[in-house]
């Protein structure tokens, strides 16, 4: 079993999209999967048109009111623990281990997929102590590197003060516009920058994607001959490639 955290302390750079969608992707090869929505604003959640009242969810599982497996949920072909929005990360216990401890539990999958919240505090670190590699998806339209020092720096943090090395699967070129001279820049400064950990598909910008949204589906589900679900598709084989070196 792989446990991978899609993470990146910036909003809005495609984490809860790659999240569902790379686990369409994986489900359809055959792989079984369990996504895990760590977000407090249960993005991932509210994707997949799962309620976010009245139900147990990570919150549950975090604060050790609820076993990990009572709390998966089975929706459009994937297994995902829901988040809600009623709480906040201040209210747990401040232990790096909470996630990790509940985690010894979860067994039968080949992946498990965290989506990790926009910010470096206790969920993310919870998240990075658990996950055996990352993923670092990055929107192809704004410079990244700034954010990414500030990543790094938590991730060279966690090495000295926890004794764990944190191995990156890979950079994910999100919001992709081969048209765009920006898009073309940011995949060169990752590629000379880090030439092995660039996913060879970048995920181009597509309608699609955000509508399938507003069907609770991955866009492989709602639109399979579009340009997102292809890419999507590329990046699973990829990830699963990558998770074997
Ligand atoms: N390839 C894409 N093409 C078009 N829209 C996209 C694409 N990827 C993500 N989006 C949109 O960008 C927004 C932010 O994505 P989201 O996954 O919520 O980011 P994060 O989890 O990093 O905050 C969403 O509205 C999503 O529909
Ligand atoms: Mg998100």
């Amino acid at each position: 079993m792989k446990i991978i955290a899609l993470t990146n302390q910036k909003g809005g750079v495609a984490k809860s999209t790659s999240t569902l969608n790379i686990a369409a992707g994986l489900v359809m090869l055959k792989k079984k999967v369990l996504i895990v929505d760590l977000d407090p604003q249960a993005s991932l959640t509210d994707f997949l048109g799962i309620p976010t009242e009245d139900s147990f969810d990570i919150y549950d599982v975090l604060t050790g009111n609820k076993n990990v497996n009572d709390v998966i949920v089975e929706k459009e072909g994937l297994s995902i623990i829901p988040s809600s929005i009623d709480w906040a990360e201040e209210t747990l216990e401040s232990d790096p281990y909470l996630l990790t401890n509940t985690f010894k539990d979860v067994a039968g999958y080949d992946f498990v997929l965290l989506d990790c919240p926009p910010h470096l505090g206790l969920l993310n670190l919870n998240a990075l102590i658990l996950a055996d590699s990352i993923i670092i998806p990055i929107k192809s339209q704004i410079a990244p590197l700034k954010s990414l020092n500030k990543l790094f720096k938590a991730i060279n943090g966690i090495k000295e003060t926890f004794d764990k090395e944190i191995n990156i699967l890979g950079f994910l070129l999100t919001e992709f516009d081969s048209r765009t001279n920006l898009s073309k820049e940011v995949r060169e400064i990752i590629a000379e920058n880090f030439p092995d950990k660039l996913f060879k598909t970048p995920v181009r910008t597509n309608v699609s994607i955000a509508e399938s949204i507003s069907y609770n589906k991955s866009v492989l589900k709602y639109a399979p001959s579009s340009h997102g679900a292809e890419d999507y598709l590329k990046i699973s084989k990829e990830l699963i490639y990558r998770s074997k070196k």
